[in-house]
Formats: structure tokens, C-alpha cells, sequence
């Protein structure tokens, strides 16, 4: 493991983080509201002040921020600081409407490089080791984001943004690197076109994976695990708060990412009331940036639901894994489903890979769900009552634990579609007649 020095802050005992929370959240929402008309405007409306909020707890009190603010502010309204102090945009793609903008100063960028600097230390990397990029270069903040945090603990970074699958992988044998950063999605895609050039992942010289950008099970993470021989971590962000790097799993636990809560304060509640619920309970995560410059956001609402759980690496609180997006929910004759219990309970048949992809189609007034997976590598040649079979099990563990009916459509390995980078794992196809 690494021997780079953590940061002061990542060993402060509790109250000397909170006291430098409270501080800085007094900075952030006073900043917001002295500079964003928006914030002014929905803290009188809400009828509370910066100078209100006199413990950590009285936050509650401020209205939350959604994506909706920022789309109504397009490109640049949200931003604090004179656009000449911005030294970089990221957006996010969004799959309608306005691209959400992000905006940071110099020290911004800093801040940023500092936390993903911290999240791949506390993977287990350091100065030494060579870092492939695999996460997309661009307005996505993955690329951009891993590569100054990389670069800020002295690595040696390989930019390889996504796509070119058979040139990373070269890459990834003739460059010998330690550590690759890329979505969990497009490290499986990446093994199967090692095995198809011949090579054996685990003769590579990669320890170490630090995934993020969408949702991933712990079965995932086994799978992942052994096909590649490394271990795999999880790293969460989003562009509206950061990108990637508001959170990293510790290598020595791996128990869901810890949230560098010097920069980033989470708060959980319930999605429906907007009630804060008490850590350990599952709800919607929310943040409030304690020190962005360029675009604080104040209770912003991520729509990805998780618990906050106590610090067990580091003081800070973790959240546990990320069961999915609110907007990824599907409610199939009034049950809700998140892909993630699928995948869960798909991944743990040793007969299917880890890709797939789930159907919605409606019949008269009714929804249905199909889920169309891989056969694993080498098992392409078994039969169609084979096949039936795996289905069967398959849609009856669904059934029982989740309470949807599920049709289960398994193909020959490499027939459903690859992601280069976020993978798409549901098709809406209730429109399309
Ligand atoms: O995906 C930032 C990022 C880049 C994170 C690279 C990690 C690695 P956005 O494109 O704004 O930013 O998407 C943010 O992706 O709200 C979650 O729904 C999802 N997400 C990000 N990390 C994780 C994770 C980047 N580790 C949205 N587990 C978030 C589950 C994740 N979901």
C-alpha cells in the first residue's frame, strides 16, 4: 500500500471537522447569497439568512437547489465570481434539453485536484505509480477531473480518454501502469477485448481500478475483481458539485466511498418530503459545497439514493453503494425497480456475464420488463433448453426478490451493447410502437 502522508484534515478528530465545516459552510451560503441572484432569491423566499444558520444542523433550514435552477439559468447565471475569474466549463451532456454548466476558478481547480489526488491515495496509489485514464476527456468531468488529481500526486498519467478499445489495450500491456481509472462498465468491455487479443488480464501489470460515474453492485465489484486480478474501488462525484472525487472508498475497507467532508457536506432526506433523515437511513443524498468558489451549490438535490454511514477508514462518513438514480427507478405494475437489484441478482449466476442491458415495453395498458444478458465467454455453444433454463432461475430469484416479473432473453457473449463510458441499462421502448 502507499506510503504518501494523508492530508491533516483526513485523520481530524470529528469536532475539529465539524468546527471547520461550520465555519466554511457560513463562508459558502453567505458567498451564494451575496453573489448569486438565484440564492437570494430562494433564501428570502424561504425567509432565512446566512447569518441564521449558527450550527451545522440549521442548514436544514435553507431551500434545496435542483437541476431544474440550473437549466433555468443557463449557461452562466448560477456562477459567483466574474467570468473572467472562471478558468475552466465542464457540462453535462443530459439526454434532453440544455446541457447543465459547471464553472471553476483556479483555486476551484486546485480544490478539485486535491480531493481526486486524496481519492486515488486512498486507493492505494502514489507518486509511483503510472494512472491510465479511460474516463472521456471533454465536458464529462471524468477525464479532466482524474487526470489533475493524478497529476497532483506525481503520478504518471497516461490520457487516454474513452474509446480506441483495442488501443487501450495495448496501451495497457506495453505501458505497464499500476492503476486505471474508467467506468466499471467499460472495464469489463476492455477485458473482453483482452481475452480477444489473446491476453490474460491478470498477466498485466494493473493492481488497482477505481471505477465510478454510474452505479455498480458489489457482485460487480467480485466480478470485476477476479476476471481482472486487481482491486476494484469506487469513487463517486457529479459535475454539479464537483466531478469525480467527492467521494473514494478506502483500500483498506472498501465499504462505500468516503465523503471528503471538509469540501463536500451531505445531508440525506427523504425524496418525497424533503424531510433530513437521520444517517444510517436510505434516502436521497444531498450536498452543499463548503468551499467552491466559481458555483456553490446549497442543498443540492443528486437524485441518487443511498445511507450515510459512520467514518470506519477515516473520521469522515461514508455513503454506502449508490442503488441508483430517483429518475432510474421503473415502476412495473407498481413495483419500483433499480437496474442494481437485477444486476445483483444476475451477476451471482455463474452462467451470465456481467452485461446486460433491460427492456420496457408496454402491452395494452400493461409494462413488462425484459432482460436480455450474456452468456459468459465460452459457454456460447449450450443449447436453447440450456438457456431456458438459466432464464427460468433467473426470472423466478427476480420474482421472489424483487416482485416483478421479469422475461430473461439470454444471448450469445457479445451481443448486447458496449459502453465506452457510461453504460445505458435500460431502454425505454414504451413509445415506440
Ligand atoms: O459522473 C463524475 C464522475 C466521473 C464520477 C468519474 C466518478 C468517476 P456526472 O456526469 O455529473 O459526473 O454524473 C453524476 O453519476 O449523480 C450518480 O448518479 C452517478 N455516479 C457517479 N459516480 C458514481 C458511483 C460524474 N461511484 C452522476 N456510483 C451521479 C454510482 C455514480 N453512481
Amino acid at each position: 500500500m502507499s506510503k504518501a502522508p494523508l492530508d491533516a484534515i483526513e485523520s481530524a478528530s470529528i469536532d475539529e471537522l465539524q468546527s471547520l465545516q461550520l465555519e466554511r459552510m457560513r463562508w459558502s451560503l453567505r458567498h451564494a447569497y451575496d453573489n448569486v441572484p438565484h440564492y437570494q432569491q430562494s433564501f428570502d423566499q424561504a425567509g432565512v439568512h446566512p447569518d441564521d444558520l449558527k450550527h451545522l444542523s440549521d442548514l436544514t433550514r435553507f431551500p434545496f437547489t435542483v437541476k431544474k435552477d440550473l437549466r433555468d439559468n443557463y449557461p452562466f447565471n448560477m456562477f459567483a465570481v466574474p467570468r473572467k475569474d472562471i478558468i475552466r466549463v465542464h457540462a453535462s451532456s443530459g439526454t434532453t434539453g440544455k446541457p447543465t454548466v459547471v464553472g471553476y476558478t483556479a483555486k476551484d481547480i486546485d480544490v478539485w485536484a486535491t480531493v481526486v489526488a486524496r481519492s486515488i491515495r486512498a486507493a492505494g496509489g502514489g507518486p509511483e505509480d503510472m494512472v491510465h485514464i479511460a474516463y472521456g476527456y471533454g465536458l464529462f468531468t471524468g477525464g479532466l477531473g482524474a487526470h489533475f488529481g493524478a497529476e497532483k500526486l506525481g503520478c504518471t498519467v497516461i490520457p487516454m480518454s474513452g474509446g480506441q478499445t483495442a488501443k487501450q489495450v495495448q496501451l495497457l500491456k506495453d505501458f505497464d501502469p499500476d492503476i486505471i481509472m474508467v467506468t466499471p462498465s467499460y472495464m469489463l468491455n476492455l477485458a473482453d477485448e483482452m481475452e480477444q487479443q489473446g491476453i490474460d488480464p491478470h498477466q498485466l501489470s494493473l493492481r488497482c481500478g477505481i471505477f465510478g460515474a454510474e452505479p455498480w453492485t458489489n457482485t460487480m465489484r467480485t466480478a470485476i475483481e477476479e476476471r481482472m486480478g486487481i482491486d476494484a474501488l469506487d469513487i463517486y462525484g457529479l459535475s454539479e458539485v464537483m466531478g469525480p472525487g467527492v467521494g473514494q472508498e478506502c483500500l483498506e475497507s472498501k465499504d462505500g466511498p468516503t465523503i471528503w467532508e471538509d469540501h463536500f457536506y451531505p445531508e440525506i432526506i427523504d425524496p418525497k418530503t424533503g424531510e433530513a433523515l437521520p444517517d444510517g437511513e436510505y434516502g436521497e443524498l444531498v450536498f452543499t459545497s463548503l468551499t467552491k468558489q466559481a458555483m456553490p451549490v446549497i442543498r443540492y438535490r443528486t437524485r441518487d439514493l443511498t445511507r450515510l454511514l459512520p467514518g470506519t477508514a477515516r473520521p469522515m462518513r461514508r455513503i454506502d453503494k449508490i442503488t441508483g438514480r430517483s429518475d432510474d427507478m421503473m415502476i412495473i405494475r407498481g413495483v419500483n425497480v433499480f437496474p442494481s437489484q437485477i444486476e445483483e441478482l444476475a451477476l451471482l449466476m455463474p452462467q451470465l456475464a456481467p452485461h446486460y442491458q433491460i427492456d420496457i415495453t408496454r402491452h395494452g395498458n400493461m409494462d413488462s420488463l425484459t432482460l436480455n444478458v450474456e452468456l459468459t465467454q465460452g459457454l456460447g455453444h449450450i443449447d436453447q433448453t440450456e438457456r431456458l433454463a438459466i432464464g427460468k432461475e433467473l426470472s423466478h430469484k427476480i420474482k421472489t426478490h424483487i416482485g416483478v416479473s421479469c422475461a430473461i432473453n439470454i444471448t450469445d457473449p457479445g451481443q448486447v451493447a458496449r459502453s465506452e463510458g457510461k453504460a445505458v441499462r435500460v431502454r425505454d421502448l414504451r413509445n415506440i410502437s
